[in-house]
């Protein structure tokens, strides 16, 4: 999977995507991330990438051209020398966007290459969406102000379905989220400044301690939640 980022921020993802799970899947190149600076794709001395809106009204808008030729340029690339015609899908992160779920991760994880386009809230100019975007995303039911949050939650939700990108503990995890765990100690009493809570605590479900392996199993059925895979 390649994810191809188009942001007016780049650097937002650096720390993130070097850490922990990423950090491991680029290296073992499961998983490749290139960011693309919108401004590098302007056509004007300023570098200028947004402008006012047309019929008036406050903020800016995002320009449509800066991100027709990063689309273009990036697409023509994957394209160049290729015997296969390679699973592309352009995606524009926007609150009016269909909202991100498990299904939907799992149904783009089967692309070749992922092209995102963070919008900044105020607007990214409509024919964006209408002639460049194959789909508009958004990551719930709030206004971020801009996509490049979405571009990372989307990122993780579709690479844990791609086949070694989730190591054997991340998977545990996985199974783990799906219902309720504990650790030790049995019992934890918490402390109010010097004082403990006398006689009183915080306790694990008995059948996890039971040792009950069928119990401990219909347990974790009746309390659990989502979907795992
Ligand atoms: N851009 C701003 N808010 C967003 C959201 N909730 N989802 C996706 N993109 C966004």
């Amino acid at each position: 999977m390649r994810f191809h980022i188009l942001t007016i921020f780049p650097d937002i993802f650096d720390s993130y995507l070097n850490e922990s799970l990423f950090k491991r899947a680029q290296k073992a190149k499961r998983v490749l991330i290139k960011t693309y600076d919108l401004r590098d794709f302007t056509r004007d001395p300023h570098r200028k990438v947004d402008d006012r809106p047309f019929g008036g009204g406050p903020g800016m808008v995002l320009k449509v051209q800066p991100i027709w030729s990063a689309v273009r340029a990036i697409t023509m690339r994957i394209a160049k020398g290729r015997t296969r015609r390679p699973r592309i899908r352009t995606i524009l992160f926007s609150p009016r966007g269909k909202t991100l779920t498990a299904a939907t991760a799992r149904r783009l994880a089967r692309y070749d290459h992922l092209v995102l386009i963070c919008g900044r809230y105020e607007g990214v100019d409509e024919r964006v969406a209408d002639h460049i975007a194959d789909e508009e995303v958004s990551i719930g039911d709030y206004v971020l102000s801009g996509g490049e949050l979405p571009a990372l939650v989307l990122m993780e939700a579709v690479s844990r379905h791609i086949p070694g990108f989730l190591g054997k503990e991340e998977s545990l995890e996985e199974v783990n989220g799906s219902f309720p765990t504990y650790t030790r100690p049995e019992v934890f009493v918490p402390k109010h400044g010097s004082r403990t809570m006398r006689g009183r605590g915080w306790n694990v479900p008995p059948i996890l301690l039971s040792g009950d392996h069928k119990k401990i199993k219909q347990w974790r059925e009746t309390h659990g939640a989502a979907e795992t895979s």
